[in-house]
């Protein structure tokens, strides 16, 4: 039995470009599907993997998602007041227990490997989790769960994996596999962002992993990868020729990219009809739109 996992790292320190101007101001976290910030279906997930510690790699101009975190007893002491108990108890959902989060800075935005460096510290010597909160999942039981329960099993480093389309794979970290068991690969390279012709396959990492700490010793060399970043995917990898035991878990559930302006998209209109009291009107709107755009066409 591997030892348990109780801290995550959410990197957030990326300047999330592919949302200007918004970001200028707005923290991509805290930008909302339907009607919560990205950020806590992150922690929401993370909770339910039996996550106890929240570590923020933040950067300058995040303060939002900072305060977000804050008890609000102004607000609570109004919804009180007017009897609003469904409102209370979803804004009491998000409180956050006194030393559960810490922050720490990147100075820079050196790529997601440093970002995660940056938490060495707050992380010691115990298997650790990363959260990437733009892939938003939608799952039946969440997906670091189901993540968690199968490294109980293994131990060793595991990344959530999923098949691409192959014209697409080049976009992402990929999977050379050397044995498969289902929701299960074992893992004998690891590749960032490779050339179509040098992409070992189209099993795609996104944005969950469970790591070791060898792994933030790898990342202390600080060697920038793919793009110029200091890459997640390289210190990974490492640990294939040092203890082959990386594996890749094929999660059940469905993947959203919120990092790009198209998935986060798909994911309003996925997680809004997915919500009870949207359903009807929001489903009978799409199906006016898609009648008129097809009598446009
Ligand atoms: P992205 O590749 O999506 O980059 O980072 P980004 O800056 O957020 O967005 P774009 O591409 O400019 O639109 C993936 C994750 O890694 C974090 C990001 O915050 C995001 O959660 N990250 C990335 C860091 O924390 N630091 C970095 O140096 C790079």
């Amino acid at each position: 039995m591997s030892k348990k996992v109780t801290k995550a790292v959410f990197p957030v320190a990326g300047l999330g470009t592919r949302f200007l101007p918004a970001t200028k101001s707005i923290p991509k976290e805290i930008m909302t599907l339907v009607d919560r910030p990205l950020i806590q279906y992150a922690i929401d997930e993370a909770r339910a993997a039996g996550i106890k510690e929240f570590i923020f790699v933040t950067s300058r101009g995040k303060g939002a998602l900072e305060d977000y975190f804050d008890h609000a007893p102004h607000i609570e002491q109004e919804l009180k007041k007017k009897g609003k108990d469904d409102l209370l108890e979803i804004l009491k959902g998000t409180n956050m227990e006194s030393g559960a989060i810490a922050y720490v800075r990147q100075h820079k935005a050196l790529g997601l490997g440093h970002a995660v460096w940056c938490a060495s510290r707050l992380i010691g010597n115990e298997p650790f989790a990363v959260i990437l909160p733009d892939d938003v999942i939608a799952a039946e039981t969440p997906c670091l769960q189901q993540m968690v329960e199968a490294h109980a099993e293994t131990g060793g480093n595991m990344v959530a994996a999923m098949e691409v389309p192959a014209e697409k794979a080049s976009a992402y970290g990929l999977l050379d596999v050397s044995e498969d068991m289902g929701s299960m690969v074992r893992v004998k390279g690891m590749v960032e962002k490779p050339k179509p012709e040098d992409a070992p396959s189209n099993l795609a990492v996104i944005g969950r992993y469970i790591l070791t700490p060898k792994v933030l010793r790898n990342l202390n060399k600080k060697q920038a990868g793919a793009g110029g970043e200091i890459q997640l995917t390289d210190a990974i990898a490492q640990e294939i020729a040092a203890s082959n035991d990386v594996y890749g878990y094929r999660f059940r559930g469905q993947r959203f990219d919120c990092g790009s302006k198209a998935g986060f998209l798909q994911a309003t209109v996925a997680f809004g009809l997915a919500r009870e009291e949207l359903h009807d009107e929001f489903s009978q709107y799409l199906q006016e739109m898609a009648a008129i755009q097809k009598a446009a066409q």
